[in-house]
């Protein structure tokens, strides 16, 4: 059986980064739709440019533009059969939009894994990201090296809605907008969430992840 995962949590939480792994883990395609909404910003297509201008506000792209690129992925792109899906849902009608689109060709989720960070760690995160250039290797300030990407050495760049005020403006909307999401799974019973602690390195909350995931 294909494992079909949406990893949840605050901006800043980890998602990407664990999503990566767990995906690699499990030999299944990881979606962000934050990367593949900066993708079409990148590459200037009209979705492109309409999701930017939320983006960079820290304000959440209309569901029905998300929900149209996730049916995209998850009915043409490989992954059919497990998926790790990262920053979305984001909002109840999203989750609604996923539940329809499994539903389709009779396929659930298996799980929600929720990582839990605290505020201060969230900000702290996220100011201190970079990301470079080239690869789009997320790692921080800490970890350049001369300047560089510790793993290609190409110029890290910050992601322009981690600025202070962005970030603030991501966290209040993270708590209007996408908590409630995880209660109308907490609530519907159909699929199991399961809390994990963000905090400690990146390899203890992987350990923690894999472990709620099984063989
Ligand atoms: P998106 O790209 O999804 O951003 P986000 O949810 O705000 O989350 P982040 O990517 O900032 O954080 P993350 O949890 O992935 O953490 P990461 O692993 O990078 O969305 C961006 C925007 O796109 C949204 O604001 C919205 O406009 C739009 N959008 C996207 N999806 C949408 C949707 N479904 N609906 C509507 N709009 C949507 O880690 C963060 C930092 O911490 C990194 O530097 C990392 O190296 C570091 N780190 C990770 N783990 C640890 C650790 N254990 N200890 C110390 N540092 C760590
Ligand atoms: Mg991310």
């Amino acid at each position: 059986m294909g494992h079909r995962i949406v990893l949840m949590g605050p901006p800043g939480a980890g998602k990407g980064t664990q999503s990566e792994r767990l995906a690699e883990h499990l030999g299944a395609p990881h979606y962000s739709t934050g990367d593949m909404l900066r993708s079409a910003r990148d590459s200037g297509t009209e979705l492109g440019r309409e999701a930017d201008h939320y983006m960079s506000a820290g304000e959440l792209v209309p569901d029905e533009v998300v929900l149209g690129i996730v049916r995209e992925v998850l009915t043409e792109g490989p992954g059919q059969e497990g998926f790790v899906l990262d920053g979305f849902p984001r909002t109840v009608p999203q989750a609604e939009g996923l539940a329809a689109i499994l539903d389709d060709d009779d396929r659930a989720l298996d799980r929600v894994l929720n990582l839990r960070v605290p505020e201060e760690e969230l900000v702290r995160r996220l100011t201190e990201r970079r990301v470079c250039r080239e690869n789009d290797h997320v790692t921080s300030v800490d970890e350049a090296e001369d300047g560089g990407c510790p793993i290609c050495g190409s110029r890290l760049v910050q992601r322009d809605d981690d600025t202070p005020e962005t970030v603030r403006r991501r966290l209040s909307v993270y708590d209007r907008r996408t908590r409630p999401v995880l209660e109308w799974y907490r609530r519907r019973s159909e699929v199991p969430v399961q809390d994990i602690e963000g905090t400690g390195t990146v390899d203890e909350v992987s350990a923690r992840l894999l472990s709620r995931i099984g063989p």
